[in-house]
């Protein structure tokens, strides 16, 4: 088989960019290796900015996100017993983030590229890029005992941080940079009236906790435990009862407790691969850079990647201009750092740390102290959640 461009990895950011190439008659193909199944019920971001939901729009997958999701202009942080709120919209001079759900735009992503018979292989089993660093790069992958190969122009490493395609790049032509944090977080989705409209991030002596939402009848919630604790540990009423004593009085008392309908720990991880091309293999979101999730900045800074490579790629093909692809890693690195470095300081300030000495807690109570008592400061945090334009 022969394609343009083959895609390794069929989650946010592999969807998006074969839809929009598509919509450019540029042909594609999707290797997941998971069913549509495994893939829809991942329950993962929930918070996107404009951007993001732009490229929806341009990919012609946006009208039920803008339908049914929610325009946030603000949240809250509860600290120190008070509950303060971010006004996003005043401080970032008018924008806000859309709450809409990772699992809905995926199957939005999915329904549109069946819609236009585009190429999307499930359970795709052994995905293995092959000579990269030449101009004639292919795919192989096995169906069942059959092994089939992809002939194409370019691989798209979109595969998730446990994807094949970085791995793939020799060792010494990659540097990467890594934070791992002493602490995961187990989320619970239920179907309850969320304690708040908007989102309550909240700072707590006994750890972190967020009350974020899907709808106004699914609320999502998570809470900072150990990375030795499992999910086992936390049945639904030891967590009720821990997220609890983590919310402000006022929401505590609100909260709607019931059955969990998905429990699951996500570890926090801070990481980024450089560069994100190697000969005619270019990485794009969680494949080459990973955020802990306090700035809502994962599946957005995948976004940025995707619409560099869509517009590197249409240059190429329509111009026969390369200089969007050679620019790619280094434009794309540009904003990634940026959203590190935000995600970074957002999980800094709200969590808390088993080995720090009290001389950083002293540090982190003022973080929280100066960002309350400065516009400044309100308005740089703003006009990062809202997500740097790119
Ligand atoms: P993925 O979603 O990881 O997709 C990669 C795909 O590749 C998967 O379907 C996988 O099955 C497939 N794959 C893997 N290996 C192979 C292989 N060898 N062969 C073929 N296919 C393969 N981001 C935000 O912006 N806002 C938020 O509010 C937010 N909240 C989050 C909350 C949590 C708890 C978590 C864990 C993450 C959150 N994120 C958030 C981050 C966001 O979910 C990710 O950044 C996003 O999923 C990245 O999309 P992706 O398509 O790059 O990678
Ligand atoms: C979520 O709703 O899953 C969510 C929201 C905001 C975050 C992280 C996760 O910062």
């Amino acid at each position: 088989m022969k394609v343009q461009v083959c895609i390794i990895g069929g989650g946010p950011s592999g969807l998006m960019l074969s839809q929009l190439l598509h919509l450019q008659g540029i042909d594609t193909i999707v290797l997941e290796k998971s069913s549509r199944e495994h893939v829809l019920s991942r329950i993962r971001a929930g918070v996107l900015e404009h951007g993001f939901a732009k490229l929806m729009r341009e990919a012609k997958c946006g009208e039920r996100m803008d339908r049914e999701g929610e325009i946030h202009k603000g949240f809250h942080i509860a600290h120190d017993g008070v509950l303060d709120y971010v006004d996003l919209h005043k401080y970032s001079g008018g924008s806000s983030v859309i709450v809409y759900g990772q699992t809905e735009l995926t199957r939005d992503l999915y329904e549109a590229r069946d819609r236009m018979g585009g190429k999307i292989v499930h359970s795709a089993e052994e995905v293995t890029p092959h000579e990269l660093a030449s101009d004639k790069p292919f795919v192989t992958y096995r169906d069942g005992d059959k092994t089939i190969r992809v002939d194409c122009d370019f691989v798209i490493g979109a595969d998730g941080f446990h994807g094949v395609s970085r791995k793939s790049i020799p060792k010494d032509r990659l540097q990467e940079f890594e934070r791992v944090y002493p602490f995961g977080w187990l989320g619970v989705l239920s179907r309850t009236k969320p304690v708040s409209p908007e989102l309550v991030y909240c700072k707590h002596e006994r750890g972190f906790a967020l009350c974020s939402l899907r709808s106004q009848v699914l609320s999502r919630y998570y809470i900072q435990v150990p990375l030795t604790d499992t999910t086992e540990d936390w049945p639904d009423d030891a967590f009720w009862a821990e997220l609890k004593r983590r919310l402000p009085a006022e929401a505590a008392e609100r909260l709607i407790t019931g059955p969990s309908i998905e429990k699951s720990i996500a570890p926090l991880r801070s990481f980024v691969a450089e560069p994100m091309r190697y000969g005619r293999l270019f990485l794009a979101g969680d494949a080459a850079h990973i955020v802990p999730p306090t700035g809502a900045r994962g599946l957005n800074s995948a976004a940025s990647d995707i619409y560099y490579l869509y517009h590197a790629m249409m240059d190429h093909y329509k111009k026969g201009d390369d200089a969007g692809l050679d620019a790619y890693s280094q434009r794309a690195l540009a904003r990634v750092w940026k959203a590190q470095r935000f995600s970074w300081w957002m999980t800094m300030l709200l969590h808390r740390f088993p080995d720090r000495v009290p001389y950083e807690d002293k540090l982190q109570d003022t973080d929280m102290t100066y960002l309350f008592s400065s516009e400044a400061a309100l308005r740089s945090l703003a006009e990062n959640y809202v997500g740097l334009p790119f």
